[in-house]
């Protein structure tokens, strides 16, 4: 399987996200029926949740080139003009991490996004010049992690934005179901739902599962995919249930055990963890939170009966002080 990256190439088998794709075929459509280009998009979602490949597959669907540009290396207006200038009707851009993008790229993007022109200042000083270069009928595609990182004007010159949902495990167990049928080893329904439900509900991480998964089946020459295996897989792994790890783990025990499940501020609890707050914010407590283990109220974090639960099944002890 090496490094296949499972990008879909249809609708059918982009996953999930129904709203988002009916909006995303409805826009196709009726630009078809006018023969205009598509919208400009601006793509916003956590890390895994197919930002990337949903350009993509817009890009196949509009059986048009996709130009792939990646927000760190666009710094100098240079770096956009030279791929603008080569465009032609109907083409699709697409920048990846568009908030890596400089202020001055970012600044060239207004009107290009806004009127379908590339502004330039040609010489220097008293001898320069402003010069507008209409550029052919193109989509632009963003995609940022961090929208929040983008300046409002660039923001709201994006006729679409669309922020991606959340996954169900239906869905990613499907995402899993159709990685595992281009196999050699095959993998049930049932098994799907398995891995997916350790997922923390991101189909890149569910893939990934799933690949680490298929080595050992194929070093181990097993021809099917069970149950069993699988957790041997995760035990190997360290991932429990919901695709906890052993820093959440570590997080749950400090707040239950080191302060007795008494409401914890953020801070005492990064010192003990010896982790980043912001690590802690953005990367061990959403799922924990959406899994039902953790509770913030405004004195604390607290664990709930079901992360209290969860702690016992697992028996904690063993994580102290590793
Ligand atoms: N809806 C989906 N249906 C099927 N596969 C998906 C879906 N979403 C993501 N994937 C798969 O998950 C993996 C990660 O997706 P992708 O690279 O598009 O995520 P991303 O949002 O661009 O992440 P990043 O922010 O890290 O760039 C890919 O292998 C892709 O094929
Ligand atoms: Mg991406």
């Amino acid at each position: 399987m090496g490094k296949a990256n499972f990008r879909p190439t249809s609708w059918e088998q982009y996953i999930g996200q129904e709203d988002l794709k009916t909006n995303l075929q409805i826009t196709i459509t009726a630009s078809q029926l006018e023969n205009r280009a598509v919208d400009h998009i601006l793509l916003s979602g956590p890390a895994g949740v197919g930002k990337t490949s949903l350009a993509y597959l817009i890009g196949v669907m509009l059986k048009t080139k996709t130009h792939i540009l990646h927000g760190p290396n666009l710094q100098k207006p240079s770096d956009l003009i030279c791929v603008l200038t080569q465009l032609k009707d109907f083409e699709v851009v697409f920048i990846d991490e568009i908030h890596a993008i400089s202020k001055e790229v970012s600044e060239l993007l207004y009107p290009v996004l806004e009127d379908n022109t590339l502004n330039l200042i040609i010489g220097k000083d008293y001898n320069s010049k402003n010069i507008n270069i209409p550029l052919p009928k193109f989509t632009l595609i963003g995609a940022t992690t961090n929208l929040y990182h983008l300046s409002q004007p660039l923001i709201q010159r994006f006729p679409i934005n669309l922020t991606m949902n959340n996954y169900t495990l239906a869905d990613l167990q499907q995402i899993i179901f159709n990685c595992a049928q281009q196999q050699t080893i095959k993998l049930g329904m049932p098994e799907a739902y398995f891995i997916a439900q350790h997922s923390r509900f991101n189909p890149r991480i569910a893939i990934n599962l799933f690949k680490r998964i298929y080595d050992y089946a194929l070093t181990t020459n097993c021809k099917i995919i069970t149950i069993v295996l699988i957790k041997v897989v995760f035990k190997n792994l360290q991932i429990y249930l919901g695709g906890i790890s052993k820093l959440e783990i570590n997080y749950l025990s400090i707040i239950n055990n080191t302060f007795g499940n008494k409401p914890t501020g953020i801070d005492m609890i990064a010192q003990v963890l010896n982790e980043p707050v912001v690590n802690i914010t953005n990367s061990v407590e959403p799922l924990l939170l959406k899994l039902g283990f953790l509770e913030k109220t405004n004195r604390g974090r607290v664990i709930t009966v079901k992360g209290q639960g969860f702690l016992q099944k697992i028996n904690f002890k063993k994580f102290e002080n590793s």
